[in-house]
């Protein structure tokens, strides 16, 4: 019985902590169209950390969402674009300068 019990609160706890953990990795990232894909499709094997971290080019962050992509990241047709767009438009070293 007071096994039973602490399992159930155990697995509320990391739930609550999941979600916490969840919307305080959105926070650090710019607000955009496509924030809230890229959250879903971005973490589901590492951090956000990942995103912001690393300094890539525009060129660069198109090849990194396909090798996601063949990694197994789950991206519907129609985020492909939004999350393309949201990565290049904050994060490319280059997206200040003309292409
Ligand atoms: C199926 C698992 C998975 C998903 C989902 C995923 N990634 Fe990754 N990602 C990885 C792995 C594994 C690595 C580590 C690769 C390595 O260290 O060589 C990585 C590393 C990275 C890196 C660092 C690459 C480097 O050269 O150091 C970036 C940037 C990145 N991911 C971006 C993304 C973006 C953007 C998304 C959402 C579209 C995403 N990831 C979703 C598995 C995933």
């Amino acid at each position: 019985m007071k096994i039973k019990r602490s399992v159930v609160k155990q697995s509320f706890l990391v739930t609550a902590l999941l979600c916490a953990a969840v919307s305080a990795q959105a926070q650090g990232l710019p607000e955009g169209d496509g924030l809230q894909v890229v959250v879903v499709s971005c973490t589901q094997c590492h951090g956000l950390d990942r995103l912001t971290d690393i300094q890539l080019t525009a060129a660069e962050w198109e090849n990194a969402l396909y090798d996601m992509m063949a990694r197994g990241a789950i991206v519907e047709g129609q985020d492909l674009a939004a999350i393309r767009k949201y990565l290049v438009e904050n994060f490319a070293t280059d997206r200040n300068q003309p292409q």
